[in-house]
Order: C-alpha cells, then structure tokens, then sequence
C-alpha cells in the first residue's frame, strides 16, 4: 500500500520530536498501522530551520496554505498553535477532505463546536491526543478504555509549568516570584507564562476532558479559570501541617443539577498519590461509576512525549482512513446526535470544602465571631489551626478547613468575616477536594 502523506504546520519542539520519532520507529509504526506514514511537507516561517531538522527528502515550505492545498496531502499536524491561523487552516484543510491531527488545546476548547461540526459534514477525522496531559493517553482512555462507565468526576494535573512552580514553592518555601523567576531560567516556563500561571491552559485541557467524559459541547467560556499567582508560601506551610498538599487542578464533574468545570489551586490530602506527583509531571485521576477511580501519570509536555501522542493519532487516523465515517471513534466520545445540554454550573453553586486564612488582631472574642459566622452560614468546621502570634507582633493567622458546602454560603460568610473590625486582611479561600 502506498504511504499515507501527511504535511505538518509548524515545526518547533513537537515538530520536530515529531519528525525524529517517526523516524526512528518507522519500521515498528509501519506494522502497527498497517502501511508507512511519511511526513511529505513542512510547513515553518524557518524555512531554513526546518529544512535543517527534515533534510532534502521533505518539501519544506513558508505559506502553510501551499500544504492544506495539496491534493496528494491526506493528513495535517497542526502545530502552530492559538486561535488566528490556525483556526484558519485547519477548517481549511477539512474543507478540503484531509483529516486534521492537534496538540491545539485552546483551539479546540474555544472554537471545537465548529471544528467538529465541520468535520463531521466532510467526513475527516479531527484527533487531538496530545492537547490533553502531552504524552499521557488520556483522551483514548476517555473516548475508549472507558465507555462502559458513567464517569463521575475527573481531576488532573494538567499543566506542568505550575506543578514545577509549587513543587518548588513546597520544597524550598520560597515564594511564587521567586521560584517562577526560576522556572524561566531552567526553561520550566515560558518567556510569557501567562497562560500556565493564570490557569487557563488547564482549563482549556479540562474543557476538553468534560466534554469527552460527559457528552456536552465543549465551553470553554462557562469554566471556573483561577491561576496560582495569589498562593502563598504560608498556605502550602499550614495546608502540610493540616496533612494536604496544595495543587492547581482541573476539576470537571457531574452533579445532580448539572456539570461543574473549575482550574484553581486546590488542597488534596498527602496520601492521596495525585498529591505526589511533583515536579513538572502530570496526572489525571478519573472516577467512574464501574471501573471506580483510574490514574494516569506521566510526562504532559515535551518533544518526545508530546510527539509519541501527535504519532498515536496519526497510527489511528491511517488504520480508520478507509472506514466508513460513522463506524469511527466519535469526536467527543458520544455520537454528535446524543450530546446532552446538561448545563455547567456557576461556582456559587458549586459544593466542595474550603480552606480559609483568616488574619485577625490577637484580641479577645475573634474566634468567637468567626465561627459564629460560619455556624449562621450551616457551615460545618472540619479542622482548625490558629497561629501564635510572633514575639511583638499583635495579629496572627486563624486557618479553618470546613466540611462540604456550597460557594455561595462561603462567598456570604468570607464577606461577613471579612466585615469584622478584628480581621485585617482580606481572607484567602483554596478549595479543597478530599478525591476519595
Ligand atoms: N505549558 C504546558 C504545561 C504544556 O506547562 O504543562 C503544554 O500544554
């Protein structure tokens, strides 16, 4: 059989990891997939740095039009990244009949409903392994190993730069400027980290996962997004003397009036092993109502572990390239005619359990007041810490973790809290999920 030609936009680290991987392992993925796979064209605004990564057997070109152009091109990678230009060029390239490979997370959160619409009209495949957790096979796992179950809930680990960030905060109790600075020296972050730090990487790849686990249309404008800038080294301190780990996680789940979707910090206890996972790893956990809960760990960026889910997309798309398009692996799991409009909730009302830093004058009643709030609310206290305040200094830190609640009843106690003469600072609220 003839190879299957695929043009790839965009070679930067996973292009080229991409490009070296297949490479090595032809032989091993010509017999999984059933005939070779031959990456025909690239795509670089470097023309010169890509002809030095592909050498002369590869057309290399600057006008990536040129590639979703070409008849005798069947696939496209998409590698270059955000919503302009690459929004344009893949519906481009379904228009013109090719199946669509990406690691394009904010694409397809954002703009999915369209892409595999469009799709599905011209009978491509659209794969996206490795927009999710980089080499882990987590939407395989969602889309295939896992369809027996109803799943439940999902929380990840899902962006690697901020997991590095607060690995480092913990270990060496240093504060978030201090250790992100670091992070861009060793090359953990991005010159521009926003994307990482604010969490809105994760809650794309979690808008992703809740559409896969839940049948509903991706949407990514009604997620809970709250980065890490704000956590202190305080908090990671009294979360371990409590027995928690702080993390940022993407978090979707069903409940019985609809689907929470949220990214923020959030305290796990220590002996949960997702609570372990350091560095800049990445870890999904995924509850489901037969299988109970299932983790995947691993690698969730990088030219090599990215690549090895770019290629497992490629592997599937040339073994369904001849079948019928309805006899394929659904988009988003579900058949695009049994999506449900089950509604994603706003965070007042979701319901989880809370971490509360409370910064009060050391005077006679504080405590009182406190937890008289927190009782008028029904909010049930689950522990609590109180600080002694240092030789000299006259306020201190009072730290409540409470029972499950919903927001809204702690967004009302923090404001009244907040509106006692003995607390000095505005309250610091991590919600916290025991993931059993
Ligand atoms: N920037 C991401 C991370 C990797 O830090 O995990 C790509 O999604």
């Amino acid at each position: 059989m003839k190879p299957i030609k695929v043009g790839l936009l965009g070679i930067g680290t996973v292009g080229a990891g991409t490009f070296t991987v297949l490479k090595r392992n032809q032989e091993e993925i010509r017999r999984r997939a059933g005939r070779e796979i031959e990456i025909a064209m690239v795509a670089d605004l470097d023309t010169e740095r890509a002809k030095a990564i592909v050498g002369s057997s590869v057309v290399v070109v600057k006008d990536a039009h040129q590639i979703v152009d070409n008849p005798d091109i069947d696939i496209i990678i998409e590698l270059i990244g955000g919503y302009g230009i690459a929004r344009e060029l893949v519906m481009k390239a379904i228009a013109n009949g090719k199946h669509v490979v990406t690691a394009n997370k904010a694409l397809l959160a954002t703009h999915g409903t369209e892409i595999f619409r469009a799709a599905q009209e011209r009978g491509v495949m659209v794969a996206f392994e490795a927009a999710v957790a980089g080499g882990i096979p987590i939407i395989k796992a969602l889309r295939e190993g896992l369809t027996a179950n109803r799943i439940q809930w999902i929380a990840g680990i899902i962006n690697g730069t901020t997991n590095f960030i607060l690995s480092e905060m913990r270990d060496k109790g240093l504060d978030f400027d201090v250790v992100l600075k670091e992070a861009q020296r060793l090359g953990y972050a991005e010159a521009d980290p926003t994307f990482d730090i604010e969490g809105v990487d994760a809650a794309h790849k979690a808008t992703i996962m809740s559409a896969i686990a839940f049948g509903i249309p991706v949407q990514f404008d009604k997620a809970h997004v709250e980065g890490i800038t704000n956590l202190q080294a305080s908090d990671i301190r009294y979360a371990e003397k409590l027995g928690y780990r702080i993390k940022l996680l993407g978090i979707t789940k069903r409940v019985a009036n609809g689907i929470e979707l949220r990214v923020h910090p959030t305290l796990i206890p220590t002996n949960r092993l997702i609570a372990n996972v350091e560095g800049a790893m990445n870890a999904v956990l995924v509850q489901g109502d037969a299988v109970g809960a299932t983790l995947y760990y691993g690698k969730g960026a990088g030219a090599e572990p990215t690549a090895s889910a770019v290629i497992a997309d490629l592997v599937d798309i040339t073994r369904l390239a001849t079948a019928d398009p309805e006899h394929r692996v659904p988009y988003l799991a579900f058949q695009p005619n049994e999506m449900s409009d089950t509604p994603i909730l706003p965070m007042s009302e979701i319901t989880t359990s809370y971490y509360l830093r409370i910064c009060v004058a050391d005077k006679l009643g504080v405590m009182a007041d406190i937890t008289r709030i927190l009782a008028d609310g029904a909010i049930s206290i689950d522990a609590m810490l109180q600080k002694e305040p240092a030789d000299g200094e006259t306020q201190t830190d009072i730290i409540i973790l409470t029972h499950q609640t919903q927001e809204k009843h702690v967004d009302r106690a923090i404001a009244a809290i907040e509106a006692l003469s003995t607390v000095v600072a505005k309250v610091t609220r991590i919600r916290l999920e025991e993931l059993s």
